[in-house]
């Protein structure tokens, strides 16, 4: 049998093709269009998402045996706000996860509501991304488009929406809307009410590996695939990325250096991080996570390279870098504001340090360096929690730079493990496919048997402790600069 899992990214939808031994038979990519309307503001259009992804299912299935297709699961970029009216017409383009417009409603929702409650509703604290402030947001700067308001979605769900009929969403991503009871797997009637949202504005949850329904006639037809494609509800993209990369069950650990960095920590128990830093999620595997999620990763190399160095030879960037551990450049990575740990929408990207000799490459090491360090951040909360890690798995793109990887276990000190398929959340909803349509018991046997380590890049002792130096440093910067961030914004 063969498997779909559909990679809802935010600069591309990646879909994947497997096999129910775990084989990658076909992978494409379709790109389409992020809108920047206002400083801090990121927008995409959901219809844009159902166009190249129906488009990428037809070039991703062409050539194979399409009676074989028996699932299709998805991978989402989390916390999006998509609304419909009682048409089904999206009522306007969707509100992203690194959009930070909401600073006023973030700010109303921790302070007056306060972030105890919150924390007791939901498991977490507001964040500008989190859906919750958006639609605050929409009700107070377009009330017209508030009233309109029949279904509240997040992107992947409106796939499933488009593809299935069923109005789902999953345990995973329903947790970053900050509506949703993260412990007892509900949406929280106190902050349906805090957000004047009525309940059936809100999906049907499912646990990411069931089945939530089965492709509409229309869609099967049009895509060739039989009407019995079993539609499985899913995961959001760094839950997906998570079981892609065999962080299932207690304590493991994933890093994704994607548009965004994450790092997540696996765990059977509930538990909420005391300092409201961490993201605490339900996981893709039926159980949860603890998260931290920082908004600009891979995508503040890509902007050195691509905006300002003007170059795609990232590879050709990287073979200079000589100094690590020894350059006196440092990079803030907060070019669109930042989540974890600092929740920041004001924050700004920032190059301290320049001397008269600093050159191109010690430039592009910071940047580097800069996003591994905002990273390290977050490590630093879970290790203050008592959580123990020796090892990480990494995927996202990123994760493909020898360079980069070798960063991640020096500056975090940590064993990283490389897996054979790095295609973390298409690989993830892939199996999460797998596993709805019975074909294995649990994610947890789905990734012990797909899920394979090819080899392990260990920290070097020297390199390490000369960036533990640096990053007391680098932690000590923010706290510096960080009341004129809305000062400069003026
Ligand atoms: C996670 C988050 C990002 C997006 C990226 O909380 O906001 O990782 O899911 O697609």
């Amino acid at each position: 049998m063969l498997y779909i899992g559909v990679d809802l990214g935010t600069s591309a939808v990646k879909l994947l093709l497997m096999d129910e031994k775990g084989g990658i038979v076909n992978i494409v990519s379709r790109e389409y269009p992020l809108y920047f309307p206002n400083p801090g503001w990121s927008e995409q259009n959901p219809q844009d998402w159902y166009e190249q992804t129906m488009e990428g299912v037809k070039e991703l299935t062409a050539s194979c045996d399409k009676t074989q297709v028996a699932g299709i699961s998805f991978g989402g970029q989390m916390h999006g706000l998509v609304i419909l009216d009682k048409e089904d017409r999206v009522i306007r383009p969707a509100i992203l996860w690194n959009d930070g417009r909401t600073a006023e409603e973030t700010d109303y929702l921790n302070q007056v509501i306060g972030k105890e409650k919150l924390s007791e509703y939901t498991a977490n604290i507001a964040f500008a991304g989190f859906t919750a402030p958006k639609i605050l947001w929409v009700k107070k700067h377009e009330p017209e488009n508030f009233e309109k308001i029949a279904k509240i979605m997040l992107p992947k769900d409106y796939l499933a929406y488009r593809l299935s009929g069923c109005f789902c969403t999953d345990v995973s991503d329903a947790s970053g809307m900050l509506l949703f009871d993260v412990k007892n797997k509900c949406w929280s009637e106190s902050m349906m009410e805090i957000c004047h949202v009525r309940r059936d504005q809100l999906a049907s949850i499912y646990e990411s590996y069931e089945a939530v329904g089965t492709l509409k006639p229309e869609i099967a037809r049009e895509l060739g695939l039989p009407e019995t494609v079993k539609v499985i509800a899913g995961a959001g993209d760094n839950a997906a990325a998570a079981v892609g990369t065999g962080t299932v069950g207690d304590g493991t650990c994933n890093i994704s250096l994607g548009t965004s960095g994450t790092i997540f920590i696996a765990s059977k128990k509930f538990g909420v991080d005391s300092n409201n830093a961490l993201h605490s999620f339900a996981h893709a595997d039926g159980y949860y996570h603890l998260m931290g999620c920082m908004l600009s990763a891979a995508s503040c190399n890509k902007w050195w390279m691509e905006d300002i160095l003007k170059t795609e030879d990232f590879a050709g960037e990287q073979a200079g870098i000589k100094k690590q551990g020894k350059n006196n450049v440092y990079f803030l990575p907060y070019l669109m504001g930042e989540r974890s740990p600092h929740n920041d929408p004001s924050a700004r990207g920032t190059f301290i340090g320049l001397t008269m000799d600093t050159t191109r490459e010690d430039m592009t090491q910071a940047v580097l360096e800069g996003v591994t360090f905002g990273l390290r951040d977050s490590f630093e909360v879970a290790k203050s929690l008592g959580i123990q890690i020796e090892r990480t798995k990494i995927c996202g793109g990123g994760a493909k730079s020898p360079l980069w990887r070798q960063m991640v276990a020096d500056i975090f000190n940590l064993k990283v493990d490389i897996i054979e398929s790095e295609e973390g959340p298409g690989y993830g909803a892939a199996i999460l496919a797998a596993v709805g349509c019975g074909e294995y018991a649990s994610v947890q046997e789905a990734a012990d048997k797909l899920v394979k380590v090819v080899k392990t890049i260990e920290p070097d002792p020297e390199t390490a402790a000369l960036y533990e130096e640096k990053y007391q440093k680098f932690r000590q910067i923010y706290p510096a600069v960080k009341g004129l961030f809305p000062i400069l914004e003026k």
